[in-house]
C-alpha cells in the first residue's frame, strides 16, 4: 500500500502562513483536495514530491522523508499540472513517450513499440506522429499523463488537471484517472470529478477543515463557501 503522510507540517511564504500544522495520513486509492483559492492545496500537493519543502514538520512518502530522499520520492510520485504545455518536451507525441521510456527500456525499437501501446491505452493511438504542440488541450493533458505514468510511479499527484479542459476532455481525463491502479491525489475545483473518490479533504486558510467521503465533504465545502 502506498502512503503520503503529513506530520505537523507548517509553512509560510514570507510572513504569510500557508499551511498550519497539517497532520494527515493518505492511503486511500483516490483522494481529492478542495478549498478556496489560496487555501494551500497546491502547496500541499507540491510537498508530496519535494517541489516545496516544509519549514517545519515532515512529509513522508512510502516511508521516505521527502526532504531527505527527493530523487527516490520523485520516482514514486508522478506530478501533473493544469497546463499540459509545461510538461510536453518532444516534437511528436510518440517521441514524448519514447523519451520517458529511455531510462527503463534500452532498445530503441522496443521503445517505439511500447510507446505505441501506451498511446493506445491513453486514447492517443491516432495521434502518434502528430506534432505534440498541435494536440488539443485535453489530448495534451492525456499525453502528459501518459508520459508520467510510463515512468512507473506508485502515486500520481495532479494539481487541477481538468481546469483547462472542456467538458468532454475533462470527462475523458476523469475516466483515465479512474482506470489507473496507482494511488491518485487530486487538488481540484472540479467537484463533480470527486463523486466516486474514496476520501476528500477540504482546505481553508492552511488547515484541513473537513476530511470525509465525497458527498459529505463537498456538502461541507459548499455550505462553508456560501455562509
Ligand atoms: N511562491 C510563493 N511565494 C509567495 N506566496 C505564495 C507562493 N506560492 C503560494 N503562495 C501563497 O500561498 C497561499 C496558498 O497558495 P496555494 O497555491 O497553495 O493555494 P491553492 O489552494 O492551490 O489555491 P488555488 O485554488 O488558487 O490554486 C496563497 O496565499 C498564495 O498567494
Ligand atoms: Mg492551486
Amino acid at each position: 500500500m502506498t502512503s503520503v503522510v503529513f506530520d505537523t507540517v507548517a509553512h509560510a511564504f514570507g510572513d504569510r502562513p500557508v499551511l498550519r500544522d497539517i497532520s494527515v495520513e493518505l492511503t486511500e486509492r483516490r483522494i481529492g483536495i478542495v478549498g478556496a483559492n489560496g487555501s494551500g492545496k497546491s502547496t500541499m500537493a507540491r510537498m508530496m514530491n519535494g517541489l516545496i519543502l516544509p519549514e517545519s514538520g515532515t512529509v513522508t512518502v512510502n516511508g521516505m522523508n521527502v526532504a531527505k530522499n527527493k530523487r527516490k520520492v520523485r520516482r514514486e510520485v508522478g506530478f501533473i499540472f493544469s497546463d499540459p504545455d509545461r510538461q510536453i518536451i518532444m516534437p511528436t507525441v510518440a517521441e514524448d513517450i519514447e523519451l520517458s521510456l529511455t531510462r527503463t527500456v534500452g532498445d530503441k525499437q522496443v521503445r517505439r513499440t511500447r510507446a505505441r501501446a501506451v498511446l493506445a491505452d491513453f486514447g492517443l493511438a491516432d495521434h502518434a506522429d502528430q506534432p505534440a504542440h498541435t494536440l488539443s488541450g485535453g489530448q495534451k493533458q492525456l499525453l502528459a499523463l501518459a508520459a508520467i505514468m510510463v515512468l512507473g510511479p506508485s502515486i500520481l499527484v495532479a494539481d487541477e488537471p481538468t481546469t483547462m479542459l472542456d467538458l468532454r476532455n475533462a470527462l475523458m481525463l476523469r475516466d483515465v484517472l479512474a482506470g489507473l491502479d496507482e494511488q491518485v491525489i487530486v487538488a481540484t475545483h472540479d467537484l463533480e470529478m470527486l463523486t466516486d473518490f474514496d476520501r476528500v479533504l477540504v482546505m481553508d486558510d492552511g488547515m484541513i477543515v473537513a476530511d470525509d467521503d465525497p458527498t459529505a465533504a463537498v456538502a461541507f465545502y459548499r455550505s462553508r463557501m456560501s455562509s
